[in-house]
């Protein structure tokens, strides 16, 4: 059973830049909300309480400004400064501590996931006590992402990290559940040619020993990149068409907590005044007045 979960915010921010150029960019909106509360109710959805999240130096302040220890929503939020992106298995190393011996999820800050069974697959994959599971996603530009091969069973049989030549167009997504194994495996690699630990060197790792299970993500659900400025804005536009058109929002932090019942209504009234005169505050409150 997986009991923690690790948000990864850190990044160099420059596909972004100038937006990005003084607020991280997890911070920036999606339509209603900052980008992290995506990959956050993902964890939330999986039932994971306990959350690390990385982010970089100097804008720890603003996260702590937002969440706090976690306690108004049900969970218990704790923060570390990483002084350079050195890639994203570096998480499991900055993390080590907050790991302890309990199995761990990853999601990196700017991955927006939605979709019918979603929870029901996430509640599944947190189940996790030995390997590692990957998200897979069908796209059509396979090469800007990590990509795995798979079986007709779906088992993978090979993974890259952003191949020039056609391998696959089945993506690895950022949300990922390993065992305690990945602090060891994660101090092991090296750095690749662009001078960063890789996400696919790890995997390759658990693949080698016949230990990394793949969950692919069908094509009801939506995996949606937040990588440049441009999808940035398309993932914006989906979620405002969604959230508009159902009168339901996606990624409501306090309403996941409220239903998982980690939260009351006392702790819903604190966020309406935490947040003011807004719609997002008419939408808890329409929560509790049911
Ligand atoms: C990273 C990983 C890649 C993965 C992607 C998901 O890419 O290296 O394997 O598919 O996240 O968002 P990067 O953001 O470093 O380009």
């Amino acid at each position: 059973m997986i009991k923690k979960g690790i948000i990864l915010a850190g990044g160099h921010g420059t596909r972004m830049s100038p937006l990005t150029k003084v607020v991280n960019k997890q911070l920036l909106p999606i339509y209603d909300k900052p980008l992290i509360y995506y990959p956050l109710s993902i964890l939330m959805l999986s039932k994971i309480r306990d959350i690390l999240i990385i982010v970089n130096k100097g804008q720890l302040n603003q996260y702590k400004k937002l969440f706090q220890n976690g306690k108004n929503l049900g969970l218990k939020i704790s923060y570390i400064e990483q002084s350079y992106p050195r890639g994203l298995p570096d998480a499991f190393i900055l993390g080590e501590k907050f790991i302890g011996r309990e199995n761990v999820a990853l999601i990196l800050g700017d991955n927006f996931f939605y979709g019918q069974s979603l929870s029901d697959k996430l509640l599944e994959s947190k189940k996790l006590t030995s390997g590692a599971k990957v998200y897979l996603h069908k796209v059509s530009k396979p090469e800007l992402y990590g990509v795995a091969k798979i079986n007709h069973r779906n088992k993978i049989i090979g993974i890259k990290e952003k191949p020039k030549k056609y391998y696959s167009n089945y993506a690895i997504t950022g949300l990922y559940y390993f065992d305690n194994k990945v602090i060891k495996y994660a101090k092991s690699l090296k750095p690749s040619k662009r001078n960063e630990l890789e996400i696919t060197d790890l995997l390759k790792k658990y693949l080698s020993n016949k230990k990394l299970f793949a969950e692919v993500i069908g094509r009801g659900g939506a995996w949606l990149d937040t990588g440049s400025i441009e999808d940035f804005y398309k993932t914006s536009n989906f979620v405002s068409s969604v959230e508009n058109r159902q009168g339901f929002k996606i990624a409501c932090l306090e309403e996941i907590s409220f239903n998982n019942k980690w939260i009351n209504k006392k702790e819903i009234l604190e966020a309406i005044k935490f947040y003011g005169n807004c719609d997002y505050s008419k939408y808890l409150k329409n929560l509790i007045i049911k």
